[in-house]
């Protein structure tokens, strides 16, 4: 028995600059770029080992212990793909042993809760993508691999890079233009922490993709979002991101994630992800913001309660600081949860 085996591991992105919106749902293109900070591996991680032998029967993937067949359309595609390059690289070295026809073992492993309303699915399908191009020893660069984990996860293709990432929608109808790039590795700014605050471990109320189709199809402010809203913010952010530049990054984010979440709002029927400990956060870092008469801390929150706050190093101490004074207080009780929600100003519990 011959079996060839790769392991990869792909990190989670959280978007600053958010996708929302496809204008091709079975290649996954979406309406706009969109830009992501990438988490640290050691924190947020998928890791997947993908294996290959004239034995296997089916494709089959082992998700955190769990068996699951690999029949979604999704990931069919992605495979296909996988193994069309495998293929031409055996068409063109004969003494290259010939695997593009034998089924896949898929073992994978999240180092968080699969179902705790992180990004999971983009972590997953980039790992999916590198370990099998890895297995397949494919010479194609992240961001050419980026097309194919785009059509399993539209957030999965910025999975590929670590540090800055964009993805860039392309205009062509096949997809080939619409792939993830790099804006800046991790070291180029090493400062910048991310805080995430699960509000909720539920799943979901609405499911990313059919809450994209809905704002697609019912919302009429998203139309000005994506043609007058995120074309230059793409750029601003970019730019905010090459210069180092925290305040209008961070201005950048939090405006994007109140973009985001009043298109989904404006979908009919409305779709609300955020909840009440969510609007309290939001309240809390323009309070510590307005506070230190300049922005330190940005939130941003993807479909679902959870935030993820950014902050530079340097400003750790006094945005977690905070977090935890609040958050310590909040568990004191419902009732004192109720009133903190309904403070403006934060300056009698902070202190
Ligand atoms: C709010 O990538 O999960 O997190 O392409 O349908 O799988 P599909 O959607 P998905 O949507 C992510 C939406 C978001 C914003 C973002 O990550 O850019």
């Amino acid at each position: 028995m011959v079996v060839y085996v790769a392991s990869s591991t792909a990190p989670v992105n959280i978007a600053t600059l958010k996708y929302w919106g496809k204008r091709d749902k079975i290649l996954n293109l979406p309406t706009n770029s969109s830009i992501s900070v990438t988490l640290c591996q050691d924190d947020l991680r998928t890791l997947t080992t993908a294996s290959t032998s004239d034995l296997f029967e089916n494709d089959q993937l082992w998700l955190n212990g769990e068996i699951h067949s690999l029949t979604s359309e999704r990931t069919i595609m992605c495979l296909n793909d996988l193994r069309m390059l495998r293929k031409r690289l055996e068409d063109n070295d004969p003494l290259l042993p010939k695997i593009s026809t034998w089924k896949l073992h898929i073992v994978s492993e999240n180092n968080f809760p699969t179902a705790a309303g992180l990004a999971s699915s983009a972590a997953g399908f980039a790992a999916l993508i590198s370990s099998i191009s890895k297995l397949y020893q494919l010479p194609q660069s992240a961001s050419e691999l980026s097309k194919i984990a785009r059509k399993g996860s539209g957030s999965a293709c910025r999975s590929l890079f670590g540090g800055y990432v964009a993805w860039e929608m392309g205009e062509l109808d096949n997809g080939e233009d619409s792939k993830a790039v790099e804006v800046a590795p991790k070291s180029h700014w090493p400062e910048m922490k991310a805080c995430i605050l699960v509000v909720s471990d539920h799943k979901k109320d609405v499911p990313s993709t059919s809450g994209m189709q809905l704002t697609v199809n019912t919302s009429d402010l998203f139309q000005y979002r994506i043609k007058q809203v995120v074309p230059n913010r793409f750029i601003e952010m970019k730019n905010s991101i090459i210069e180092k530049n925290f305040e209008k990054f961070a201005e950048l984010t939090i405006k994007d994630s109140n973009s985001f979440h009043s298109v989904c709002l404006d979908s009919y029927p409305p779709i609300f992800y955020l909840n009440d400990t969510s609007k309290m956060i939001i309240k809390l870092i323009n309070y510590l913001n307005e506070k230190n008469g300049k922005l330190i801390a940005a939130y941003t929150f993807d479909a679902g309660p959870n935030a993820v706050i950014y902050y530079l190093e340097e400003h750790e101490s006094e945005v977690l600081g905070l977090l935890y004074k609040i958050f310590n207080k909040v568990k004191i009780g419902w009732e004192n949860y109720k009133n903190l929600n309904k403070l403006s100003n934060f300056d009698n519990i902070a202190e």
